[in-house]
């Protein structure tokens, strides 16, 4: 069974379709990452399943039942935009707040769990515009945890967060999925983030679903290379490519792919007159995963 299981969606603004025929599938316990360029239709995606949005046509079923239903609705928490506080509240109001609206009875007990769980128990007075934007967000998270959900939307929650914030982020997710059974759809463009943490992908383009994949998918996938610098790049680059099929320059260093013997590529450089230095084995990153996936779609 899925957490989320999108078919055939679609949804038009002003006659221009956002979504064109979506399909998602988000296994349960994953961190789905799910990634596109801007415009994409992310949001969107994200916006219907919380029922923010009408679609035009398709299904969206979430732990096998359709999405409107009012057991499996009660599931999903969700951060979309930001956390929709009052700036003049504290942590605490803005929460208890919130437990009022889903008539939740055992809110004190409950505040301190999500707080917990976001770590900031320490911070409950704080009124929410005093909050760094790290804070922030993790105040919307707690929001988005309150009633325990086993689906949980983020869309975007690491932009503009600073390196300790996204770690903080990280080890709140990744603890969400294994300690409290609960799957997360997260959207971001922060790709090398996103690879710390999601075990499976989704790559929407244009309102379509491009490629679904897990992590480990992903890492057999991902093409190995290796890397070096010569003093004399260009001289290297054409020997080099008498020998080996995908040699390329990028950022300063020259790279072969797809070859998994490094000794073999540094004992014809040598023998050619050319003495390699910084050699590097490395395998491509979602980054350049999800770069090379576009670029071959726009040629297609
Ligand atoms: N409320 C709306 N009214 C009109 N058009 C909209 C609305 N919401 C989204 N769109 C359009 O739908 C398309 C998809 O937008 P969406 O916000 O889902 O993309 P996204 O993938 O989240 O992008 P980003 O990475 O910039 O957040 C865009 O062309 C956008 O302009
Ligand atoms: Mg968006």
């Amino acid at each position: 069974m899925y957490a989320i299981e999108i078919k055939g969606l679609k949804k038009s603004f002003r006659g221009m379709y956002a979504l064109n025929g979506l399909s998602m599938k988000v296994p349960v316990g994953s961190i789905y990452g799910f990634i596109g360029e801007n415009g994409s239709g992310k949001s969107t995606t994200e916006k219907l399943i919380c029922g923010h949005l009408s679609k035009d046509a398709g299904t969206i079923k979430l732990f096998g039942k359709d999405y409107t239903d009012a057991g499996v609705r009660v599931r999903v928490g969700a951060l979309i935009e930001n956390a929709g506080c009052f700036p003049g509240s504290s942590i605490y109001m803005n929460l208890k707040m919130q437990c009022l609206n889903l008539g939740i009875s055992n809110a004190d007990e409950e505040i301190d769990r999500v707080l917990k769980i976001v770590r900031m128990e320490q911070n409950k007075e704080l009124k929410f515009k005093k909050c760094s934007l790290g804070m922030k967000q993790r105040v919307g998270i707690a929001m988005a945890l309150l009633g325990s959900p086993a689906l949980l939307i983020l869309d975007e929650p690491i932009n503009g967060l600073d390196t300790d914030g996204m770690r903080i982020m990280r080890e709140i997710l990744v603890d969400i999925t294994e300690n409290y059974n609960c799957t997360v759809l997260i959207s971001s463009h922060i790709l090398g983030e996103l690879e710390k943490i999601a075990t499976h992908y989704g790559i929407i383009r244009q309102g379509k679903m491009v490629q679904e994949l897990s992590a480990e998918e992903m890492e057999s996938r991902a093409r190995v290379f290796v890397s070096f610098k010569v003093g004399d790049m260009q001289g290297a680059k054409k020997a080099l490519e008498k020998m080996f099929k995908n040699v390329r320059e990028e950022s300063g260093y020259l790279r072969v792919y797809d070859e998994e013997n490094t000794e073999a590529i540094v004992e014809y450089l040598v023998s050619k007159g050319y003495v390699p230095s910084e050699i590097k084995k490395n395998r491509v990153g979602l980054e350049e995963y999800y770069i090379e996936l576009m670029s071959k779609k726009e040629n297609a």
